[in-house]
């Protein structure tokens, strides 16, 4: 979106500088974040740790993130997604795992954890445990990814680790993967002697952001109706989501024997998404049906983005994932909200724990859906209840069409990682 000037407004230049990466792009981070908040509000749950005081789990975040009104964790703002190779051939060697041990704690104590500063966590594909005549334990379910709906075909993604670096603040996104990548000898003014260089080769850089407007501001992308996407929408499709009572928690999500105890897992896929489809052919009422529910639509229950349903999707007091047939046979449409509430546990709680975000990377919008869990097995299971393969070709319901929000996803990219816990997240042997 540009100013009656036709200047690029100041959120959207932001965006920009994180896509464009590099000294160019921290520069002008700096420059736009210079005398001003960097646009972080909301309430903390607790103060950021120090260094020395990180808890174990590399995921744990949401003790840090800032809470909107209603206590939902809110994602940060501005995320880099780089994927990389060892540049070595088999097992990897000691010096390296050290050297990169001291470039991930240098990073550590050149930022606060927190959502102002900066979080990360870093990953590790099947692949990568190939490399090694052991295998996982067997508490670690981190099979290599796949297909998991019979009309999607993405590229699978097999570069050795994946980092996922967080923060309100652009500048610092920016700057961190230039630490990491041995490219600055300062982060957040401190000065940085470690890094990844020669010991890692990047292999792809996705960028992203969440936010109410800021989908909205990017509505020049390839794709997006003019106008079409709610101002205050936090992502494309126009509806907030992460709803804490929708979310696993932390806990549930963390891996609790063995040597990955402390660890979990990490699912990324890359989703395309058909906006113009999306906004000019449904109506209100089949927007708010295919994203929730029919019973959503007829009862009003969602007003705007959503932001009247507080902490929850009202999808348990609803009892709508009970009636995903009866909606199929009765009103022509399921929705992608009930269809994935089935895939809960035996205690009604959600299997995953949802960290996505937006992107517009190569001038095409889309979601970088990255998902936590236990076991990868747990995602399946959610993607399969989304797939909604029993209610396809039942009333008006078909395999993609009136199927929640199949018809204007999809998934191009998939990979699966193993984020150990930070005392053992410098390239981990298997066992
Ligand atoms: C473009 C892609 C997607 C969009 C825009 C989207 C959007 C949403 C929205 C608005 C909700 C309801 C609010 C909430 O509970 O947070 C929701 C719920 C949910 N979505 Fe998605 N979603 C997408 C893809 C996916 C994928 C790929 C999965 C995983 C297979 C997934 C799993 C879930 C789950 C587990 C819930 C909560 C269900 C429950 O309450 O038990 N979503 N999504």
């Amino acid at each position: 979106m540009t100013t009656e000037r036709g200047e690029l407004t100041r959120r959207e230049a932001l965006r920009v500088a994180v896509a464009v990466g590099g000294s160019a792009g921290l520069s002008a981070c700096l420059e736009l974040e210079s005398g001003s908040e960097g646009g972080t509000t909301g309430e903390r749950t607790t103060s950021p740790s120090t260094d020395g005081e990180l808890p174990d789990r590399q995921h744990a975040w949401n003790a840090v993130l800032r809470t909107d009104e209603y206590g939902n964790p809110r994602t940060p703002r501005h995320h880099v997604l780089l994927l990389a190779d060892y540049t070595g051939e088999g097992p990897v060697g000691d010096d390296d795992r050290s050297g990169a041990a001291d470039a991930f704690r240098e990073l550590e104590a050149a930022y606060e954890w927190s959502a102002d500063g900066l979080l990360f966590t870093v990953g590790y594909s099947p692949a990568y445990f190939d490399r090694y005549d052991a295998s996982l334990p067997d508490a670690v379910d981190l099979p290599p990814p796949t297909a998991l709906a019979p009309f999607e075909d993405p590229a699978l993604d097999t570069p050795d680790l994946l980092v996922h670096l967080a923060s309100d603040r652009a500048s610092a996104v920016v700057e961190a993967e230039r630490a990491l990548f041995g490219e600055t000898d300062t982060a957040n003014g401190k000065a940085v002697s470690e890094s990844l260089a020669g010991v890692v080769e990047r292999v792809d850089r996705r960028t992203g952001f969440i936010g109410a407007g800021l989908p909205a501001e990017h509505d020049d992308a390839d794709g997006v109706p003019e106008g079409a996407v709610p101002e205050d929408a936090p992502l494309f499709m126009g509806f907030k989501s992460g709803f804490a009572g929708n979310q696993a928690t932390e806990d549930s999500v963390t891996i609790t024997e063995g040597p990955f105890a402390g660890g979990t897992t990490q699912q990324l896929s890359l989703i395309r998404t058909e906006l113009d489809q999306w906004y000019n052919q449904d109506s209100r009422w089949q927007r708010v049906a295919k994203m929730f529910s029919a019973e959503h639509a007829r009862e009003d229950l969602v007003e705007g983005v959503g932001e009247n349903l507080g902490d929850s999707s009202l999808v348990t007091e609803t009892g709508v994932a009970d009636t995903v047939e009866d909606d199929a046979f009765e009103e022509g449409v399921v929705g992608h909200t009930q269809k994935t509430a089935r895939a809960r546990d035996e205690d009604g709680n959600p299997r995953i724990l949802r960290r996505d975000f937006a992107t517009v990377d190569d001038g095409r919008t889309g979601v970088h859906f990255l998902s936590l869990q236990e076991r990868i097995a747990d995602f399946v299971r959610t993607r399969e209840a989304m797939n909604g393969t029993d209610v396809a070709n039942v009333g008006g319901v078909g395999t993609k069409n009136n199927n929640g929000i199949l018809q204007y996803i999809t998934t191009v990219r998939r990979g699966n990682f193993l984020v150990p816990p930070r005392s053992d997240r410098s390239f981990p042997r298997p066992q």
